[in-house]
């Protein structure tokens, strides 16, 4: 059996019209490497001319993008306007005191040690340092190096994360 099975992969035949579909895929391939050089060559003048003008917009799409993702989730996902933001008469957050801080909005129906009654402005610049907040987002530790009070969430953010909320919450300066 296994003999037999052997046989045909050796005929020359078989062999040779292998080689010639690899050649062919051989050939195939360097014509598009040759194209695409050609193409990459005469490319540098206008790469070089547009570079500067990109590297500029490049940085500027950046911080916009962060600064977006940041808007994302302090709006959308950890919602922290609704602590942060003073309310109307109706209840509604109050756009003019965006994440300005106030008093505190929920109150707890059981007795809980250290209830904080206020909320700091975080709009602008938070208190401390840029490292202490991202800790703070990433870890629940504050720079007292102990978690903030209730009903502050403990936050367990990425550093990415952390940083597009640092660069939204600053862009509101
Ligand atoms: C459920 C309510 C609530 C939410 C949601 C909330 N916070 Fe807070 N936050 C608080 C309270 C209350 C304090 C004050 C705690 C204290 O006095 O110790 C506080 C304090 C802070 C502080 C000050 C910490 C310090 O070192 O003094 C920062 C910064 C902060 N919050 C940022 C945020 C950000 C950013 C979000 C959203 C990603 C958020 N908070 C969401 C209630 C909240």
């Amino acid at each position: 059996m296994l003999k037999e099975r052997a046989r045909p992969r050796r005929s020359k035949g078989r062999n040779f019209s292998k080689g010639r579909k690899l050649m062919d895929k051989l050939a195939g391939l360097s014509l598009i490497a040759l194209v695409s050089l050609v193409g990459v060559a005469s490319q540098p003048a206008l790469a070089q001319a547009t570079a500067g003008k990109k590297a500029s917009s490049n940085t500027n799409n950046r911080s916009d993008s962060l600064v977006e993702r940041g808007k994302y989730i302090v709006e959308r996902v950890a919602m922290c306007e609704r602590c942060h933001t003073p309310r109307d008469g109706s209840g509604n957050p109050e756009r003019t005191k965006w994440l300005q801080g106030g008093p505190v909005q929920n109150q707890v129906t059981y007795p809980v040690a250290n209830y904080a009654q206020s909320e700091p402005r975080i709009a602008g610049a938070p208190p401390g340092t840029d490292e202490q907040f991202i800790t703070l987002m990433m870890t629940g530790i504050s720079r007292t190096g102990a978690p903030p009070n209730p009903p502050m969430p403990p936050f367990r953010m990425t550093r990415e994360d952390a940083q597009a909320v640092l660069a939204y919450l600053k862009s509101l300066r």
